[in-house]
């Protein structure tokens, strides 16, 4: 029997039929689902989500969040187990982290209860693997196969992970700074968007109506490319957000959001293109660097999936259809639905866990605002 910090390994009879209640709660979407794991494949009963509006506080407030939760989990589990005839639950599953200790901590306790009350046990789950590993939820688990890579691209995180099997992480790019997520809500408020999910709203206001013509000098300069070592190998965004008044400033476009449309819209799309290079750019890199290492063969496909939040972007998904790349890439693109953030990915990540025998301190679990990928499924400092 192997051991792993909290967690323990256990050999247990594979048990593939059986039903599971997850919830994910890390930010400010309160989501619960059921799932019938069949030997066939899993299968979705049920999926609820309920999202916090926070357009008119213009970023997430942690209270707010915590009593969304409060107010929203309880019911919608309630109801969820209603109308599926009460069925009896085998397994909770529940994200511990990383993400808002409150937010996290709501759909913890819930999770807890219902395991307390079903005396079923409780996988606590890393949201991160929750979106990597949402691809095999649709193939039964075999497809993409391990080794492969992710690229995670949300509003807290932006990395690259080659992942060797459900406990083995190694996380190749990281952020120095902010994510992807929050760099593009922050450069769409500038541009006078408004909403819950601003990426969304910045996509497809770029795709629809007219685009000015815009000096070709006005653009986001790629960050880190200087031949450093440290540099080379890590994503960057902060700047694209702080940019943005200095843009309209030098081209006499302040404020911003009152420019016409055509205009901002212009703005827009070359803000689309040139942070999605960014992160091109740097998957080539690191792609070319495994190749160099040997940890991939040349000539040998990968899979990537590309998931989290900004995995919805048209733009980023055409960059990655054209990507250069040393060794072909099988594609992964969630479903829209299922790249934001929500229950299914937190379920089937629980059932990847529990049938690979890994069960962790379930009910004494504590919240983990911080847990880096490639530390997990070990304790985290
Ligand atoms: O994974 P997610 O739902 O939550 C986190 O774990 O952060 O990602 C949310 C992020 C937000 O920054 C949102 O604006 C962004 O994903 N997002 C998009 C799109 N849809 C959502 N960004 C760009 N284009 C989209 N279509
Ligand atoms: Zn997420």
């Amino acid at each position: 029997m192997l051991r792993l910090g909290r967690y323990r390994y256990l050999r247990r009879p594979l048990c593939r039929s059986y039903k599971v209640l997850a919830i994910e709660s890390s930010c400010d979407d309160s989501a619960v689902c059921l799932i019938d794991r069949l030997p066939s494949g899993p299968k979705l009963l049920d999926h609820r989500k309920s999202t916090l509006n926070s357009a008119k506080e213009g970023g997430i407030i942690p209270i707010d969040a915590l009593a969304h939760h409060l107010q929203q989990l309880a019911p919608l589990v309630h109801d969820m187990l209603e109308e599926n005839g009460r069925p009896k639950i085998d397994l909770v599953c529940a994200t511990q982290g990383p993400g808002m200790f409150s937010s996290l901590a709501a759909g913890l306790q819930v999770a807890k209860g219902l395991a307390v009350a079903y005396n079923v046990p409780l996988v606590p789950v890393h949201h991160m693997l929750g979106h990597l590993l949402t691809p095999r939820f649709f193939t039964n688990a075999q497809s993409p196969s391990y080794p492969f890579l992710s690229l995670l691209v949300s509003g807290g995180h932006t990395m690259l992970v080659l992942s060797e099997s459900v406990t083995s992480h190694r996380v190749l790019v990281d952020t120095i700074d902010i994510a992807v997520g929050n760099a593009v809500d922050k450069c769409a408020r500038s541009l006078g968007l408004v909403g819950i999910m601003l990426g969304k709203e910045l996509d497809e206001f770029c795709r629809t109506g007219p685009v000015a013509e815009i000096p070709a000098d006005l653009n986001f300069p790629l960050p880190l490319e200087k031949r450093n070592a440290a540099s080379s190998l890590a994503f960057s965004f902060a700047h694209y957000a702080s940019i943005m008044p200095r843009i309209s400033k030098k081209f006499g476009l302040d404020p911003l959001e009152d420019q016409p449309e055509p205009v901002r819209r212009a703005i827009g799309q070359r803000l689309q293109a040139d942070i999605f290079h960014h992160i091109s750019r740097k998957t080539t890199k690191a792609l070319n660097q495994l190749v160099e290492d040997g940890t991939l063969a040349k000539g040998q496909p990968i899979d990537l999936v590309c998931a989290g939040g900004v995995a919805a972007n048209s733009v980023l998904r055409s960059a990655l259809e054209t990507l250069k790349s040393p060794v072909p890439l099988n594609l992964h693109f969630p479903h829209l639905q299922w790249c934001t953030d929500n229950a299914l990915m937190i379920g089937w990540a629980g059932i990847e866990m529990y049938e690979a025998g890994i069960v962790n301190s379930g009910l004494a679990a504590v919240p983990l605002a911080k847990w880096p990928l490639s530390s997990f499924p070990s304790e985290t400092a």
